[in-house]
């Protein structure tokens, strides 16, 4: 737990996704938006500061403890049935929890039950450990979302070595994709 704390206090001082500002503008203020793996909060706090009503949903308590009451906080896995109504959200965000998640088409699955036709889902993910290249991240994409999402965009970046949000590094090849619900 010790561990946690000091990686979840660094993301907490750390600044959100690059691609978060276009999500919050295309979902509007008032949309609620799931954010899966919050960890300590960089994006939850910005998506919450831009009017949005943001449920962050993490496996681990003291990510939700430290991101304090300014969202609804959910303790639960993402690896195993979302606990949330079908349609009950207008967005979707997953930073960096797709990385770890075991039973990835089931999340899908879940990812697009929850969400609303016409929803938007940002995903953005690496490999652990950092043995993908671009291609098979965005195969690995393909496997678990294809036939469930549109691909809206995929976008091949990169971040720092320990410090996922420095993206002007070069260092850990990433995926960046906005994806909607197929019908
Ligand atoms: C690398 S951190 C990213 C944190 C945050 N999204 C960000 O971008 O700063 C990954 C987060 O996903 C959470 N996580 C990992 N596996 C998970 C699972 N199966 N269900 C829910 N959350 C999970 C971890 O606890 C951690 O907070």
């Amino acid at each position: 737990m010790q561990a946690w704390s000091a990686h979840a206090r660094e993301l907490l001082g750390g600044s959100p996704s690059p691609r978060l500002r276009e999500l919050a503008e295309a979902l509007g203020p008032g949309a609620r938006v799931l954010e899966v793996g919050c960890g300590g909060g960089r994006n939850t706090r910005y998506l919450s500061g831009a009017g949005l009503e943001v449920v962050a949903l993490d496996v681990a308590s003291e990510p939700l403890l430290l991101l304090g009451a300014c969202c609804e906080r959910v303790r639960a896995t993402a690896d195993f049935h979302l606990p949330f109504a079908s349609s009950s959200f207008d967005g979707a965000l997953d930073s960096y929890a797709f990385t770890f998640i075991a039973e990835r088409r089931l999340y899908a699955m879940e990812l697009r039950r929850v969400l609303k036709p016409g929803g938007l889902l940002l995903l953005e993910f690496d490999a652990e450990p950092h043995v993908l290249d671009h291609e098979e991240l965005e195969a690995a994409a393909r496997e678990a979302f294809g036939g469930l999402f549109e691909f809206l965009y995929v976008k091949r970046i990169y971040h720092a070595w320990g410090c996922l949000y420095d993206e002007s590094r070069e260092e850990i090849p990433a995926l960046a994709a906005l994806l909607t619900p197929l019908k």
